[in-house]
């Protein structure tokens, strides 16, 4: 069975689904994107990706649509594609729309290109199991609070990580490790669970977001504070947040082992308590 997707309000299958060589999210990566998991047929935490894909339309200036309207399409992905158990990832892509080449905006504006897709979701790692890390310099350029589709400097940092044989490649910009290719950045200090400032250098993560309510709530103490670079040889843990990474610990850093180089009980702690709190009922 062809994966049923959803392009510009059709639902079509994914082979059928055409788009033009003149859309701006091809030309320009003039586009952005979301991330959602979905445990057993429900998306965890829908209508916070929904509002980050607002806020980075907005920072894109495109106008016209309602990510809100999004979320009964959501449903429909997953039931046409037989996804309402087990574990499946939605992703959602917003471009400016097609418009013959010109840097700046089409005028009028054209209509967005809305697509949306579920898959089935297959772990590539075992969050539980720790995992290596490098550090690269931030190639990216200084609006990383906008999800959007243009992410070539990610995708070669990965690719590094890749060849070192890690996991995720954390950026650092002025000395300090900022967030990973596609995952949150925390390091445990003397039991505090620290984590960059929300600002323009990083995304506003979901799962950070939820691993810093949990800690809350677990008396946890927490601090949005800078890591410098060389601070972290120091740290007791070190782990990455994720919609897929979920909470993913680190046990080497750049070939060195982090604490004792088993993951740690924070970092266990909190991915049991993000797992019962994407499942409960
Ligand atoms: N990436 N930082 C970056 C640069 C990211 O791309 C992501 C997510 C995160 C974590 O955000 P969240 O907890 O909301 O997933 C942080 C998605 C999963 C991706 O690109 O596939």
């Amino acid at each position: 069975m062809s994966q049923i997707v959803y392009l510009n309000g059709s639902f079509v299958a994914k082979d059928e689904a055409r788009l033009s060589p003149d859309d701006r999210g091809f030309v320009f990566s003039d586009g952005v994107y979301d991330v959602v998991r979905s445990y057993d047929g429900r998306p965890f935490e829908l209508a916070a990706h929904l509002s980050r894909l607002e806020a980075s339309l907005a920072g894109l200036r495109i106008r016209g649509v309602d990510p809100a309207a999004l979320e009964p399409v959501c449903g429909e992905l997953m039931e046409r594609n037989g996804l309402t158990e087990g574990d499946a990832t939605l992703y959602i892509q917003v471009t400016r729309g097609v418009a013959p080449r010109a840097h700046r905006f089409p005028s009028p504006d054209v209509t967005p290109t809305v697509y949306a897709a579920a898959s089935r979701y297959v772990p590539h790692h075992d969050p539980g199991a720790g995992a290596a890390a490098i550090t690269v310099p931030d190639r990216r350029w200084t609006r990383c609070d906008i999800k959007t589709v243009s992410l070539v400097a990610n995708c070669l940092a990965s690719q590094e990580a890749h060849e070192a044989g890690a996991y995720e490649a954390i950026f650092v910009r002025d000395g300090v490790a900022l967030e990973g290719t596609h995952t949150n950045f925390f390091g445990v200090f003397g039991g505090v669970v620290c984590t960059a400032p929300l600002s323009n250098y990083i995304l506003p993560g979901v799962t950070r977001r939820v691993v810093l309510e949990l800690c809350r709530e677990e008396g946890i103490p927490v601090e949005e504070t800078p890591m410098q670079v060389e601070e972290l040889r120091g740290a007791d843990e070190l782990f990455v947040t994720g919609t897929t990474t979920e909470v993913t610990a680190l046990s080497r850093l750049d070939g060195e082992p982090v604490g004792d180089g088993a993951p740690g009980p924070v970092a266990l702690g909190l991915l049991d308590l993000l797992r019962a709190r994407a499942t409960r009922t």
